[in-house]
This record gives C-alpha cells, sequence and structure tokens, in this order.
C-alpha cells in the first residue's frame, strides 16, 4: 500500500483509527527528518513490533535554544518522505507549526531534575520543548509504541520519565547508536562539520571506548574515568569539551564508581556543531558486583 502523508490531527486520527479497527498495533517514530541511517534503524525496529508504522516530520521550534540552529536545521521533506517509504513507513504525519502550536497554546510538560542537568545546562528549556512536543506526538496519534534512539540518551530518559510520571498508556523502546565507519554516532547535524572537523569528530567515540578499555585494567574509579575521557577530548584542537561524565542510567546523577555500571556521557562543540555521544561502561571482566 503507498504510503500517504498527512499535516492535520484530524487525518491523522482518521489514518490511525482506521489501522486500530482493523486490529493494528500503531508505532510512533518522532523525528526532526534529515533522515539517515539512525533514523532508519528505528523505522525497521518499529516494523518488527508494530503493524502500523507512523514517522513524524516536524522540527519543532520550541526545543531549539539557538535560533540559528532551528534555521540552519537540515530540512529536505521529499528525500525524507521517499526514505520512510522504502523504509516501510505506513504514514508520516508532517504538521505545520500551527497544527501543533494551535492560537493560545499554554501548556507545558517537564521533567525537572533530568531537563536541568548536562544537555539542559547549555541548553536551557530544550527538554521541555522535547518533552511538550513528544508527548503531543504520542497523544495526537495514540502510539501504542514509540521509539527512541540511546544516541540521545538524557533524551529517552526525560520521555521515559514523563511517560510514566502522566500514567501515558504508550511503550517506549530505546534502540542502538548507529555509528559511521570510524566511529561517529549519526546526526542531521554531522553534514554541517567542516572536513577538518568531521575528522575530528571520532574523538567522542575514542574517548568512551578508551573509558572501557582504562575500566577493564581494573579502575572503577569514576574520576579517574572522567578525567582520562576528558583529556582524550581535550587533546583534539577542534573540540571544544563540554562534559564528559559518567553517571547512573535512569536519573543520570554522578557515580562515584562503577563497580555496578554506569553510562558515560561526552558532549563537546566543532566550531558551532555540538556533538554528543554516550556508551555504557561495565566493570573488569571477572569483578563480581558487590550488593
Ligand atoms: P531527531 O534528532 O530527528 O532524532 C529522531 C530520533 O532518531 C531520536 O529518537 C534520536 O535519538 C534517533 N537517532 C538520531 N541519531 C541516531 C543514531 N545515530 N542512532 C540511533 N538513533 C538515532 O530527537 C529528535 O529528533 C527530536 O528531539 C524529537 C524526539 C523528534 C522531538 O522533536
Amino acid at each position: 500500500m503507498a504510503m500517504n502523508t498527512v499535516e492535520h490531527v484530524t487525518d491523522l486520527r482518521i489514518a490511525v483509527n482506521g489501522a486500530k479497527r482493523s486490529g493494528k498495533t500503531v508505532g510512533l517514530v518522532p523525528t526532526m527528518g534529515a533522515l539517515h541511517q539512525g533514523h532508519l534503524s528505528l523505522i525497521e525496529r518499529a516494523r518488527t513490533e508494530c503493524d502500523f508504522v507512523v514517522m513524524s516530520l516536524f522540527v519543532n521550534p520550541t526545543q531549539f535554544t539557538d535560533i540559528e540552529d532551528f534555521e540552519k536545521y537540515p530540512r529536505d521533506p521529499i528525500r525524507d518522505r521517499a526514505l520512510a517509504e522504502k523504509a516501510g513507513v505506513s504514514l508520516v504525519f508532517e504538521p505545520g507549526v500551527g497544527d501543533v502550536y494551535v492560537k493560545g497554546f499554554d501548556t507545558v510538560v517537564v521533567a525537572r531534575h533530568l531537563s536541568d542537568i548536562l544537555e539542559g545546562k547549555s541548553r536551557p528549556g530544550h527538554f521541555q520543548g522535547v518533552a511538550t512536543v513528544v508527548t503531543k506526538l504520542i497523544n495526537m496519534v495514540g502510539a501504542d509504541k514509540a521509539f527512541f534512539g540511546e544516541k540521545d540518551y538524557q533524551q529517552l530518559q526525560v520521555v521515559r520519565r514523563v511517560v510514566e510520571d502522566l500514567n501515558i498508556p504508550v511503550k517506549i523502546v530505546g534502540c542502538p547508536i548507529v555509528r559511521e565507519a570510524d566511529g561517529l554516532a549519526m546526526s542531521s547535524r554531522n553534514v554541517r562539520l567542516s572536513e577538518r572537523q568531521r575528522s575530528a569528530a571520532a574523538i567522542l567515540k575514542k574517548a568512551l571506548d578508551y573509558a572501557q578499555e582504562i575500566a577493564d585494567t581494573g579502575v572503577h574509579d569514576a574520576y579517574a574515568l572522567r578525567a582520562w575521557m576528558a583529556q582524550t577530548i581535550e587533546v583534539e584542537a577542534e573540540a571544544k569539551l563540554d562534559y564528559a561524565t559518567i553517571v547512573d542510567p535512569d536519573e543520570l546523577r554522578d557515580v562515584d564508581t562503577i563497580d555496578s555500571g554506569g553510562i558515560a556521557l561526552v558532549a563537546a562543540t566543532f566550531g558551532k556543531i555540538r556533538l554528543i555521544d554516550n556508551k555504557v561502561l561495565k566493570p573488569a571482566p571477572g569483578y563480581e558486583v558487590r550488593r
């Protein structure tokens, strides 16, 4: 069946209700377009778990803290729709700003602690914008499951928190990070890197892998591991480090050791382009977790 695109919520509802009436489960893959393999992997996963896959395509203005970043965000809806169709999306939901933020719009969704830390520190209001639009998209679609990349780990945790706290009847599925050959996590922003910045950007994944290599030698001290990651990134002249930290995987609070694991999160800017990456850190092989 040919893929349809709808712009208005009423048409979205009609299409989704039709699918639901014929007993189909509905999956949602929220995106801002400029699709790459990372997005396509979410669609593939959604197709294995749901009968009817809705991909939303909406560059959400409220989650941008920098007007230039919003204006320069890559947009190519014609290419995106073709890729979505090829990947097996059932329906593209491509609302206008006025369909999402109706006249008089006055409500926000915010996970407070999770929004203030890490990415939230350099991008105040960002996660409020994300939480609000994701809540709206899930509700507009009436999705059974919604699929998010682990690449934006803090975003994934914000969404999980909101869905649990507000009893939204949807299952959130986290999907693994898709990378370029040199390890750089795929991102729509990568196309804005200069050649030099692009090759320098591989340092983020290298720093994360290095932390695990050191951990494998028995160093579980999170302060030492953070310092190793920070130094690795700082040696790269094109990179300006924002943070290199190790936190617990749920609340994203700093941990002292990785005796029971942890997640390493890094952020750096290359010129004007801010990139993030993360990796689960495991204790050294053979180390018994004591509780
Ligand atoms: P966007 O950056 O377009 O990303 C859409 C989804 O693709 C997110 O869940 C993101 O984590 C995932 N993704 C991006 N790069 C990935 C990669 N390399 N590997 C795996 N997954 C990847 O994230 C957003 O849009 C927006 O904040 C949104 C959730 C749509 C709300 O506006």
